[in-house]
């Protein structure tokens, strides 16, 4: 088993953040944390994605993420500031063997056989499937793991509190990822309550509370 899949087997929901301040980083991680999620990837997409990272890492019982990992660069600032998971949207060998390097999980994104196919090469056992509901959602999964036995998808975008526990009934699905239980408008209003009871519910619907 790999560090992404060792992660996933405890953490079935993976919230992906988009911070615009780093400061709202450890009431994130909080409210998350309250309502049942112990993970967070924290996309480098906005310039407080770093901070966010340095600012929680290390906290007790929660395995804080770097997403948008893009580039090499990407990579060791986010493993730096103390981030022990790594996601991209999409698949780049010379990432993943760095990640591998750097004794952190890595989930890179995947689309089609090929890159699948590529992940698999490259030793690992889980990938993203991004953007999940314009790539047909579960019955693309279910098409894609037929070949690929014992490699787990991690759906991402588009997934919902509603589609969640579809998705995570399907064996080759070992977790979902999104933004829905913690947007970033909820993070930009400082309206916490309503993340933690997002996360909730989120929880609950996929029966793990
Ligand atoms: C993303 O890259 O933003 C993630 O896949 C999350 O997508 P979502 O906002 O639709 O959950």
């Amino acid at each position: 088993m790999t560090p992404a899949r060792a992660l996933l087997a405890e953490n079935p929901i993976v919230p992906v953040v988009v911070l615009d301040d780093a400061a709202n980083a450890p009431e994130l991680v909080a409210a998350l944390a309250a309502g049942g999620i112990r993970c967070a990837e924290f996309t480098l997409r906005t310039p407080a994605g770093l901070g966010a990272i340095a600012a929680v890492a290390g906290t007790a019982d929660f395995a804080v993420g770097a997403g948008t990992v893009l580039s090499l660069d990407d990579l060791e600032r986010s493993v730096d500031a103390g981030a022990t998971f790594l996601v991209s949207p999409g698949f780049d060998d010379e990432l993943v063997e760095r990640a591998m390097e750097r004794g952190v999980a890595v989930l890179p994104g995947v689309a089609t056989g090929t890159e699948v196919q590529r992940a698999a090469k490259a030793g690992l056992d889980t990938v993203k499937f991004f953007p999940a509901d314009r790539l047909g959602g579960l019955p693309t999964i279910a098409a894609l793991a037929a070949p690929f036995v014992g490699m787990g998808f991690v759906p991402s975008g588009g997934v919902t509190g509603a589609n969640a526990p579809e998705y995570l009934a399907h064996p080759a699905v070992p977790a979902v990822s999104g933004s829905w239980m913690a947007p970033r408008s909820l993070i930009g209003s400082g309206d916490f309550e309503a993340i933690e009871r997002l996360s909730s519910e989120a929880v609950v619907a996929i029966g793990r509370a």
